[in-house]
């Protein structure tokens, strides 16, 4: 029997919810199970400096210590309920806002909360033999951070299908426990999450990618008719923001420290610079176009009527909806997509209703656009003459209509032969991940020490210095 107060911090009335609590009765050993199969490997024992959520007061809602994950307090926490609001887009707009699941889109709702939850639980397989290879304390401590972090959003949305949708609820929360990252038979949902994350390059590309398209998906459910669900999402992005930061300053720092050593050495040729032991730009540039074209597949397809669907139903809305100007209904209005005719890329204007994947996915590329500048920034004031680009939005695409297209990082439309001839000199090669996991054949875990391919960052953990034991491995 769980204390369920104490173990489960929380704003849902937990200790008097009979129902929730044989629901989670069941489930939380699951969880567990599941954490010491596929959660950080051998970590169990780890004593590592966490934040917990333990209430949704914006100037306190965290607290650091050392816990060992296993028995991290994972909480639900909903941000608090706001009774004037209403249901702010679609055929429903001007309702008060459903505090129970409408009939009538239960099933669609349920699949909306199912395919979220389940990248959760996915990236903390996908991230799970890192620490074996951290390139220090600190790193391996935000790793670390993530993961619990992930988890906790499972909770999220196990409470919501525990909460709301009855024995169908329950039994897709066991599902979200079964299936498994880039297994063959019984995959995770959406493919960026059955990918490998076979090293730290690739940690801090996916959690800067990959994490950020969870923000907008949170931020589009967010605005959400039904409102458990919009305030749950709402306090998930208050921690999806450091997971962000964590691939923002981590690609930052491995490309500062690459542009330190050429300079010192006046290395530019990419070999040169790898014999140094440091990641060549050329390669961060590859990582980048695999994990931003992976990643805007995760919108779906640039027209789709179940996006028109469920935006005109009032359950998944557009980015910052309530702040933008216009009907919020938008059957009057059209939204520009591209595709391929005759070989040739255009842009047509086609119904706004239908094009609210793609919609998502340009507000996505305009933040995206921002990090990479920032990115950027760190080359030039090295003086070093290189640019990392964005590719196009139809480089190597499977979903939407640049699938089976053959497009160049510039645009180009290409045939397959003629794609295929320069496939890696966009995309990672094989020799490229190898030459990456040398460099991370061993983790670095001396207090204040850092692999020699990436920067220290600037500050370290709530005001820690950058040599505090993050992580004391007992
Ligand atoms: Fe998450
Ligand atoms: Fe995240």
């Amino acid at each position: 029997m769980i204390n369920y107060t104490e173990k489960i911090p929380n704003n849902v009335d937990l200790g008097r919810d009979r129902v929730l609590q044989r629901a989670l009765e069941h489930w939380q050993p699951a969880y567990m199970g599941w954490w010491y199969d596929m959660g950080p490997n051998e970590s169990h024992n780890y004593e590592v400096y966490l934040r917990t959520a333990i209430s949704v007061e914006p100037d306190g809602w965290a607290q650091f210590g050392y816990v060992k994950m296993p028995d991290y307090r994972w909480g639900i926490f909903l941000q608090p309920r706001d009774e004037k609001r209403e249901v702010n887009f679609g055929i429903h707009k001007g309702q008060t806002a459903w505090q129970e699941v409408p009939g009538e889109y239960r099933s669609t709702l349920r699949r909306v909360i199912v395919t979220q939850g389940d990248t959760e639980p996915a990236s903390v397989e996908q991230q799970r033999m890192l620490g074996a290879s951290c390139p220090s304390m600190y790193d391996l401590r935000n790793i670390f951070q993530v993961n619990v972090e992930e988890g906790r959003h499972l909770w999220a949305m196990v409470y919501l299908l525990h909460r709301y949708f009855g024995r169908d609820g329950r039994e897709e929360a066991e599902s979200l426990l079964a299936r498994r990252s880039g297994d063959a038979d019984n995959p995770r949902i959406l493919g960026a999450f059955n990918e490998a994350t076979p090293d730290w390059l690739a940690f801090y590309m996916f959690t800067f990618f990959t994490d950020r398209d969870g923000k907008f998906q949170l931020c589009a459910l967010a605005e959400s008719g039904f409102d458990p669900l919009a305030r749950t999402c709402r306090f998930m992005l208050t921690e999806e923001a450091h997971h962000m930061f964590v691939g923002e300053t981590g690609v930052g720092r491995i490309i500062q420290r690459t542009c330190e050593v050429m300079k010192e050495n006046k290395a530019e040729d990419p070999s040169d610079v790898r014999a140094l032991g440091v990641i060549d730009l050329p390669t961060i540039q590859r990582y980048l176009n695999f994990h931003y074209s992976v990643t805007l597949d995760l919108y779906g397809s640039d027209v789709s009527s179940n996006a028109a669907n469920y935006y005109t139903s009032g359950l998944k809305g557009r980015f910052r909806e309530t702040k933008l100007n216009d009907d919020h209904v938008l059957t009057d209005t059209e939204y520009p997509v591209s595709e391929v005719v005759g070989g040739k890329i255009i842009t047509k204007n086609v119904p706004a209703l239908t094009a609210l994947n793609e919609r998502l996915r340009d507000d996505y590329i305009d933040e995206i656009a921002d990090g990479v500048g920032r990115w950027q920034r760190v080359i030039d004031s090295a003086g070093i003459p290189f640019r990392l680009t964005l590719p196009h939005k139809g480089f190597h695409r499977e979903i939407g209509n640049f699938a089976g297209q053959f497009i160049s990082p510039d645009g180009e439309v290409l045939s397959e032969e003629a794609w295929k001839n320069h496939e890696f000199e966009w995309l990672p090669s094989p020799k490229d991940y190898a030459y990456v996991l040398s460099l991370m054949s061993g983790r670095v875990v001396e207090p204040g020490r850092f692999a020699n391919w990436i920067a220290p960052p600037t500050r370290g953990v709530n005001n820690q210095p950058l040599n505090f034991e993050y992580v004391r491995f007992n």
